[in-house]
């Protein structure tokens, strides 16, 4: 199959969270699995463009973006790492040469989001026509990417480029929606017939996410778990409805890992390996991870690491609110990431409390993640919702057991400690409260005193799971199938 996947990011170029994973490594697996996939995304000002050998496609690309008219913009080309997949780089310079993907370094969200990703969604189908591309699926992602179905069923619906192209929207995150002023339908250009309450309107503002999940052959979130719960006031953030009304056309698959940038056995980025029948290089990094962040150098004690993007979703609020109480168990504690300032300050200052307790580190570092990682005992994820979640995968692959909230892709990967039965991979808690989150951490951390063979059993069944993004990557195909059938019938029929 012709595949064109389309982000707002990809690792290794731009990356703010598992989006970026999620489109710079599966496009691989389906290109291992026979299939010609493109990737698309926007040349941010921090993408080197020297380092990854971007090279210009000649000739110029005009982009319709109706009352701010046709916008012409470059477009370079590499590979994936290591494969042979192609991926487009929008080059325009207003939009975003910038050193941020969305925000400013304040945190505000650039002014132009809106049309900076209409611009992206309308340049990715433009760059097909140009390079006479002509796919059996677009796969877009999350709001940024939604307006593609949209387009492709609207001003796109009789090129013949697209005649046969059916969509798929994969929902990372249904807390970001893409809501902007209504005149937004003077850019998209496609009649303001479509602003209407199934399509695109939503409470009089323009809703790319909502006009995404209308228009889309078919949609899927992240985890079985989530795809369930997008259905629930609780987890729709306003478009459970929207999502009911298409429920025939969800579908969830679960994220994979890569195995071959996050495996204890050879991570460049950590002080030794080590592998679930030899553990011994795990002490040794989890000793290298106390001076590098200068926590007392004590192997008895366990660790807790968190890495995330500091951001109410993640349950940091949760873990503030019972951080003084987890100070005062026998524990140490590390945080790594960036986000909201009052977080990053309270962090800070905990920081300062508690020296040789806690540690943090403000800001964006990869090397570090995969140390902390290595290096902890267990991994918090207190996430309010989690429609995937990549870290709990990294962490189980690491051994460090994750102790979760049980929702979305949590739920649906870590499976509960049963001390009676001996089974499980993790600690689960139901309620998002601060006593959950406290009882928990105390039930891993008598677990940790008091029964030692039972955390080498957690942690040997841990590491034995397998998320490996071959399993997803087949269940894609699946879908890319299901949705063309959708859009022209099947072929047998
Ligand atoms: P989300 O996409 O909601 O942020 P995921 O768990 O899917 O959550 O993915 C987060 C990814 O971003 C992981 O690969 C994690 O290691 C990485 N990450 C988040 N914050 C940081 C940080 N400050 N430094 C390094 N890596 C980070
Ligand atoms: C989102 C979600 C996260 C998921 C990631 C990749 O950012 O918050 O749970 O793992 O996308 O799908």
């Amino acid at each position: 199959m012709k595949i064109l996947m389309i982000a707002s990011e990809a690792v290794p170029y731009a990356k703010t969270g598992g989006l970026a994973d999620v489109a710079g490594v599966l496009p691989k697996f389906l290109a291992r699995l026979g299939h010609d996939v493109r990737v698309v995304i926007p040349l941010y000002g921090a993408i080197d463009r020297w380092k990854y050998r971007l090279t210009p496609i000649p000739g110029a690309l005009g982009v319709w973006m109706g009352a701010l008219g046709e916008l012409w913009c470059g477009v370079r080309e590499a590979r994936l790492p290591n494969s042979d997949v192609p991926i487009y780089f929008i080059e325009y310079e207003r939009f975003f040469a910038r050193q941020g993907l969305y925000n400013e370094p304040d945190g505000q969200g650039f002014l132009d989001n809106d049309n900076r990703f209409v611009f992206l969604s309308r340049a990715a189908l433009q760059l097909c026509k140009k390079i006479g591309f002509s796919p059996d699926v677009v796969h877009c992602n999350d709001w940024h990417t939604a307006a593609v179905p949209v387009f492709l069923n609207t001003v796109y619906a009789s090129d013949p480029t697209f005649r046969h192209t059916a969509s798929l929207l994969t929902i990372h995150n249904m807390g970001y929606q893409g809501r902007y002023y209504s005149g937004l339908m003077d850019v998209l250009d496609i009649g303001w017939q479509h602003f209407n309450h199934l399509e695109l309107e939503w409470q009089g503002q323009v809703n790319l996410l909502k006009g995404g999940i209308y228009h889309a052959t078919l949609f899927n979130a992240v985890s079985h778990g989530y795809a369930a719960e997008i259905l629930t006031p609780e987890f729709g953030h306003g478009l459970e409805g929207v999502v009911a009304d298409r429920r025939d056309a969800l579908r969830g698959v679960i994220n994979g890992i890569d195995y071959d940038e996050w495996n204890p056995a050879h991570d460049a980025y950590i002080t030794a390996p080590y592998q679930r029948d030899d553990m011994s290089g795990k002490a040794v990094c989890k000793q290298a991870l106390q001076n590098e962040l200068h926590l007392e150098p004590r192997p008895d004690l366990p660790l807790f690491g968190l890495v995330a993007r500091l951001v109410d979703q993640k349950g940091i609020r949760l873990l503030a609110e019972v951080f003084e109480t987890l100070m005062a168990f026998e524990l140490q504690m590390v945080v790594l990431g960036s986000g909201e300032a009052w977080a990053q300050n309270f962090f800070n200052e905990m920081a300062a409390r508690y020296p040789g307790k806690f540690a943090c580190y403000i800001g964006y570092h990869n090397g570090l993640a995969h140390r902390i990682e290595a290096g902890s005992d267990f991994f918090l994820m207190p996430s309010v919702f989690e429609p995937c979640g990549l870290n709990q995968l990294y962490s189980l692959r690491y051994g460090t057991l994750p102790i979760v909230h049980a929702v979305g892709g949590l739920n649906d990967t870590v499976e509960n400690f049963d001390e009676y039965r001996h089974s499980g991979t993790g600690f689960k808690y139901q309620d998002q409260t601060p006593q959950a989150l406290i009882n928990t951490v105390g039930w891993a951390l008598s677990t940790w005193y008091h029964r030692p063979d039972d955390i080498a059993g957690l942690r040997y069944r841990a590491m034995s799971q397998d998320f490996t993004w071959q399993a997803s990557a087949e269940q894609y195909v699946d879908l890319y199938r299901e949705a063309t059938w959708r859009k022209n019938g099947r072929p047998d029929t």
